[in-house]
């Protein structure tokens, strides 16, 4: 099954809940929030009271991607804003297992994000334990940034990897998703996509069923 995650990043923060509910009536399977620190990427945008306010605005889950150092800090109070599933980047952990651990035991669904630069090696030991993998297809830090065409291989080694291995783990790729490369990312393995200018840019609901539309995505 493909999931849609469109990311608030791209979004109108000037009416905000607005448009998280024009992702919802148009189809939209999650919300892709984007928490930035000043530190762990060079841009800051927003944390726990943006999210706590949106959270009454949709039933969507809140996909959130958290690019902050040592993210084990907060995790408890992302689970008390209204996060569902929870991304800590591996090059942010000091020790990934244990906040691993610590995102299921908060009963959130845990996945590791990972640098374009990252190898998969670092999944080795901890992919038995995740809900999802974020495949960063770009560096993270800004929307609007162009595909990194390498990382097609990554996904593709990581969908071999995950398979070799009997997991069914959801593969999450985020940056620079467009309505022209998102079947050739779905086809090399990825299952939920990531889009913030490409479903922000323009008409939300149009852009949203345009991309559930190529995901063979079934639309109400
Ligand atoms: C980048 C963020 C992305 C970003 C994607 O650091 O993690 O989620 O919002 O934006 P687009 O789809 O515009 O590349
Ligand atoms: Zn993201």
């Amino acid at each position: 099954m493909n999931y849609l995650a469109p990311s608030i990043l791209a979004a109108d923060f000037s009416c905000l809940g607005e448009q998280v509910k024009c992702l919802e009536r148009a189809g939209a399977d999650y919300v892709h929030i984007d928490v930035m620190d000043g530190a762990f990427v060079p841009s800051i945008s927003f944390g726990m009271p943006v999210i706590r306010t949106i959270r009454p605005c949709t039933g969507l889950a809140f996909d959130v991607h958290l690019m902050i150092e040592e993210p084990a800090r907060y995790l408890k109070k992302f689970a008390e804003c209204g996060a569902d599933m929870v991304s800590v980047h591996a090059e942010s952990c000091r020790h990934l297992d244990r906040t691993i651990d610590e995102v299921k035991q908060l009963g959130l669904r845990a996945s590791v994000a990972l640098n374009p630069a990252t190898s998969l090696h670092v999944l080795e030991y901890v992919l038995p334990k995740l809900d999802m993998v974020l495949l960063m297809t770009v560096n993270p830090g800004f929307g609007g940034q162009k595909f990194i065409p390498g990382m097609k291989e990554k996904i593709r080694s990581l969908r071999q990897m995950a398979e070799s291995r009997g997991l069914a783990v959801d593969i999450e790729v985020d940056g620079g998703i467009t309505l022209e490369n998102v079947e050739s990312i779905l086809e090399a393995g990825a299952n939920v996509v990531v889009a913030g200018s490409s479903v922000f840019k323009g008409d939300i609901e149009g852009n949203v069923k345009s991309f559930l539309g190529k995901m063979g995505h079934a639309c109400d």
